[in-house]
């Protein structure tokens, strides 16, 4: 019998690459650029209640898919691949390019990685980590041996900068990771949700119909309930992660959840028992940004030298939808 027929396959990240574009805002520019609307907010408040103080804005036209250009070569350079030997691009995205294609296939002639499979995932602040499961089944399955997977934003491009509640909280940039097939683990498990009951407590629900956006276009959130929503499920898919792949709290190396409020991430934490310091935070220099908010912060805490090989990471997303999943991965 052969023995590569029935050697345990699994999925492992390679690489990672994150970029943000240029142009930084600080607490202090969105309080000057409110004001100059006749609206008024603090850096006190943003900070007090979020844990932003700065965030990046991708300039008008610039797009998703430029974003993530920078991240994918990133990512693959770190995992010493080149755009050839991708056989599969997903994009999670809630901003994409365009209507049609989808922005993987227009990254995908941008990377030259021409003739892979490529698509786009839309799970908003979720959509990396329901994209890394996607990834983790086909490698499995062999449907794929080298993915790129990337969660990539311009969330700037959808906000109202005349409502203070949510224009301060979000910010544009793009992650990656490479996921190749690999004899030892790799991604151990993951657990994914949805409640489409919730769909109007964050949303952006205008259209595009007859060449005219049809409704409204710009982002809406009812943070509250977005809070109480969020506080809750992420502690249950951790839970249920670690449950299905036989591991506890106490072998959680890192945390890094979906970077939308300090708060949130802070409550999970400690439901986790975890020390304060195992909490990778990027939210205070990015804001939310969506489903690029969770590689991000993990190619930040593996570039810094935090997260190391073999380490155990646990990654979070929440967001519209309702949306919601956790990975737990051995680095
Ligand atoms: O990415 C998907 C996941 N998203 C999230 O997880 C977001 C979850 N929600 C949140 O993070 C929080 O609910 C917010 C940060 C959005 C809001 O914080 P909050 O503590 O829930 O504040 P609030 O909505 O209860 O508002 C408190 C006060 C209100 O004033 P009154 O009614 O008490 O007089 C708001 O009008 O804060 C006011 N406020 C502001 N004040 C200064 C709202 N936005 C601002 C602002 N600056 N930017």
């Amino acid at each position: 019998m052969n023995p590569q027929a029935t050697a345990p396959r699994y999925a492992r990240i390679t690489g990672t690459g994150g970029y943000l574009p240029p142009q930084r805002l600080s607490n202090d520019d969105m309080v000057a650029m409110l004001a100059a609307r006749g609206i008024e907010t603090s850096d006190a408040w943003i900070v007090e209640r979020t844990g932003i103080r700065a965030r990046h804005f991708a300039d008008a036209g610039v797009t998703s898919s430029e974003l993530a250009l920078h991240a994918a070569r990133q990512a693959l350079a770190a995992a010493g691949r080149s755009a050839e030997d991708v056989d599969l691009i997903i994009v999670a995205t809630s901003t994409p390019d365009m209507v049609f294609p989808s922005t993987a296939c227009i990254l995908q002639h941008k990377l030259g990685a021409n003739g892979c499979a490529a698509f786009d995932l839309q799970a908003v602040c979720a959509g990396f980590v329901y994209a890394l499961t996607v990834a983790d089944s086909m490698v499995r399955a062999g449907t794929a041996q080298c993915a790129l997977i990337v969660g990539a934003e311009v969330f700037s491009h959808l906000l109202d900068f005349n409502d203070r509640s949510t224009c301060v909280l979000f910010g544009d940039g793009a992650g990656a990771v490479v996921v190749e097939a690999s004899g030892e683990p790799g991604i151990l498990a993951a657990d994914l949700h949805a409640d489409g009951r919730h769909a109007g407590i964050l949303c952006t629900p205008g259209t595009v119909c007859g060449g005219q956006v049809l409704g409204d276009p710009l982002l809406r959130m009812d943070g509250q309930a977005v809070f109480k929503l969020a506080v809750g499920v992420l502690d249950s898919a951790a839970r249920a992660v670690l449950d299905k792949a036989g591991r506890s709290e106490a072998d959680l190396d890192w945390l890094i959840p979906h970077q939308a409020n300090i708060r949130i991430m802070a409550s999970t934490a400690r439901k986790l028992k975890l020390a304060p310091e195992k909490l990778v935070v990027t939210v205070d220099e990015h804001g939310n940004t969506s489903a690029a908010s969770v590689p991000l912060a993990l190619d930040a805490a593996v570039r810094s030298g935090r997260v190391q090989r073999g380490d155990t990471v646990l990654l979070e997303g929440v967001g519209g939808g309702f949306t919601w999943g956790a990975v737990l991965l051995d680095f």
